[in-house]
């Protein structure tokens, strides 16, 4: 065979997987609610580690895979690797060979021995399904013979994930802002809102800005229908509701511009002004909501338009962009830390032609 023709085999190999992977990500996000309210009642069963009293909490990792640490994924992988091999010769342990097993399909890696639930689900293993399987194994599998206690932290997962992509002759293509919107939406009753937080319905811009336009609270295009969202649960977060606005003027900006590397995945900061996967941010503070041309907001932003950002709201947008606006397109977390915050908007005012006044 001539070199092209196996090149156009690879490439029909690598389209065919990213495909795969699609779909197994959508058919996720459509089935997840079901899942996750039956894992809830038959977790714990099946052996293993003892149910957790608080289990890890399940947050959104999509939108963290494009900035992950992938050599750091490396060294955490190294908890796996007491039990799998990562390497190409695909060789079983304790577990299956993990070589490529992101788009493979559930319990099919030859010659293993799985356990009935875990060749039953028989779905291609996305980055989003890694992300539950990977946090509480035996809630995502109930009765799976993996007997890992899951991997707590969210970034940790990341790290890994992006590694883990990486080992395969197919690595699968980088989670798209619709991807990224869809889990965060399917997860939105597993983000735990501190105390004090508003509840999602109640959560109106501060006191004065314009009432997002009617409507506004519609979910985004295909995010799930938007549910109350459930007390905090894992409570990992700090509490929400604290305003990190009287802490901006003394804020070190050097802090805050090494906090604004978790923006800049989706946005230029530049004064170049180009729109990414979010609008361009230079001038933010001070400028109109939804008022930069060519970049196509959400319903609930442009409902908010002819109102200036100021401290007090980019605060609590930041704290919690979906209970700010809810239905935002924003797929971001938010900041708990309100002193993270502080030094991001000190450093974040400076990125203007003409800076607004720090607060008193
Ligand atoms: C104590 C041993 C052990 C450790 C540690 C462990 N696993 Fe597993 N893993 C297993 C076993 C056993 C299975 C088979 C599960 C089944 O059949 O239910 C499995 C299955 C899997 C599968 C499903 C593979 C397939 O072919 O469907 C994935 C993915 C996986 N493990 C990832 C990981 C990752 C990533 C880590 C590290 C963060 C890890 N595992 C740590 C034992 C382990
Ligand atoms: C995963 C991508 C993503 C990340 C990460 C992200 N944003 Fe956004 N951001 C968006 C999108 C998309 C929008 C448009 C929201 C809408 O229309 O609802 C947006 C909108 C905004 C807006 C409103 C701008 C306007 O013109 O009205 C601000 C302010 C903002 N983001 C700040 C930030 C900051 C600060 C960070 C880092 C802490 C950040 N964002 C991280 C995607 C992101």
């Amino acid at each position: 065979m001539s070199s092209l023709e196996g090149n156009k085999i690879a490439a029909a190999i690598l389209v065919g997987g990213m495909i795969t992977l699609s779909v197994g990500i959508l058919t996720d996000f459509i089935y997840r609610p079901h899942h996750s309210a039956q894992a809830a009642h038959e977790g714990g069963e099946g052996g293993g580690a003892a149910p957790a009293a608080k289990p890890a909490p399940l947050e959104p990792v999509l939108g963290l895979i494009a900035t992950a640490d992938v050599a750091k994924g490396e060294k955490i992988a190294q908890k796996c690797e007491s039990c799998h091999t990562v390497t190409a010769d695909g060789k079983n342990k304790v577990g299956p060979g993990l070589y490529g097993v992101i788009g493979r399909v559930s319990g099919t890696h030859p010659d293993f021995a799985y356990s009935e639930p875990m060749k039953a689900h028989a779905k291609p293993w996305t980055f989003a399904d890694l992300n539950h399987f990977l946090t509480r194994p035996k809630e995502f599998i109930p009765g799976t013979k993996m007997t890992f206690p899951g991997l707590p932290n969210v970034q940790d997962r990341a790290d890994l994930l992006a590694w883990l992509d990486k080992q395969s002759a197919n690595p699968a293509p980088l989670p798209t802002p619709e991807e990224i919107a869809a889990e965060q939406a399917a997860l939105k009753t597993e983000e735990a809102p501190a105390e004090g937080a508003a509840p999602a319905e109640g959560a109106a811009p501060a006191e004065g800005a314009a009432a997002p336009a009617e409507g506004a609270a519609a979910p985004a295009e295909g995010a799930a229908p938007a549910e109350p969202a459930a007390p905090a649960e894992g409570g990992a977060a700090a509490p929400a509701g604290e305003s990190a606005v009287a802490l901006i003027a003394a804020a070190d900006p050097a802090v805050g511009a090494k906090a604004a590397a978790k923006c800049k995945a989706c946005h230029d900061l530049t004064n170049t002004a180009k729109n990414k996967v979010g609008p361009a941010l230079w001038g933010v503070i001070g400028r109109n909501h939804a008022s930069v041309e060519g970049f196509a907001y959400s319903d609930v932003m442009k409902g908010m338009a002819g109102h200036p950002w100021n401290f007090e709201e980019l605060d609590k947008f930041l704290t919690n962009p979906k209970a700010y606006a809810p239905g935002t397109k924003m797929a971001f977390p938010g900041i708990k830390k309100p002193e993270e915050r502080a030094a991001l908007m000190r450093w974040l005012r400076d990125q203007s032609d003409s800076p607004v006044a720090l607060p008193q």
